[in-house]
């Protein structure tokens, strides 16, 4: 890749010698993530993988009372509306918790003046599989609290279930950040609540939209079984293949993980 084609937010880190240098989380700005190409790259129709990722969860979520569960947290939300679509079923309250500006305005507006129609089959698929959600789209996205800060700065304890998708790894390009992240993640929840989460599989650094580069760490079951293990019980990692109807990443699949904090 010539110095012509990389590009902004994530600009390569290049030391005095000249070695480029690995990316962590505050090296990045957030603020201008791509919100409109991330959504049409992803998420303006159910792919295959979203519909995995769906099963998956509702599996877990169904084992859980409706309304048993007084606030939980969405890590990273991002623009992904069916993460707390999911939460809806059990958690009276959910934060919505996320960095970057644009993905703030975005989620605020889907609540304020109502969500986008791609998301209504997101909505049909999980009340599908979880008949305990909330009957509307905008009935589940009214236990929505949008929460524009940095989920490192959460308080421990504080939830009673934690959720996150594709941002340990897609935050920093390095490893042990990487697994930083993923101990806060077991961190803001009380000792027993509630872990549920999905992970780029092998993802590198990679492109969204035409111009713009965004870190990655490539992570495996192995990967997240050994950061996992010693923090949580009833651990059960299992993964998924490639989606082909999704651009290509240059990940593997999806590693999708639920478990309770130890
Ligand atoms: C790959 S995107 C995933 C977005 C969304 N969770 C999804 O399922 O599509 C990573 C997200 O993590 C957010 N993020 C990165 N670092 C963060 C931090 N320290 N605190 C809060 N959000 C962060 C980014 O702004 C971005 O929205």
């Amino acid at each position: 890749m010539s110095r012509a084609e990389r590009t902004t937010p994530m600009t390569w880190r290049v030391s005095k010698s000249g070695e480029i240098t690995t990316t962590h989380n505050d090296d990045v700005d957030w603020d201008s993530w791509p919100v409109a190409d991330y959504l049409a790259e992803n998420y303006r129709e159910v792919h295959p993988s979203d519909a995995a990722v769906i099963a998956h969860h509702s599996a877990f979520y169904r084992r859980l009372a409706p309304g048993s569960l007084g606030r939980s947290v969405e890590w990273g939300a991002g623009p992904n509306l069916y993460p707390l679509i999911l939460a809806a079923s059990a958690s009276r309250r959910i934060d919505a918790v996320e960095a970057g500006a644009g993905n703030v305005a975005y989620l605020e507006r889907q609540i304020l003046r109502g969500p986008d129609a791609s998301w209504v089959p997101f909505h049909g698929l999980c009340r599908e599989l979880n008949p305990a959600l909330p009957a509307t789209l905008a009935g589940a996205l009214a236990h929505v609290d949008v929460v524009h800060g940095d989920v490192r700065d959460l308080p421990p304890g504080r939830y009673d279930l934690a959720s996150m998708h594709f941002v340990a790894e897609g935050a920093t390009e390095d490893r042990a950040e990487f697994a930083d992240f993923c101990r806060l993640f077991v961190r803001c929840v009380a000792p027993g609540g509630y872990l549920v989460a999905a992970f780029m599989e092998n993802m590198p650094t990679y492109r969204i939209g035409p111009a713009s580069r965004w870190p990655g760490c490539p992570v495996d079951p192995d990967v997240v079984t050994e950061v996992f293990a010693p923090l949580t019980r009833e651990l059960a990692v299992t993964r998924i293949d490639a989606d082909p109807t999704l651009p290509d990443y240059g990940d593997s699949g999806m590693v999708l993980l639920t478990a309770v904090s130890a």
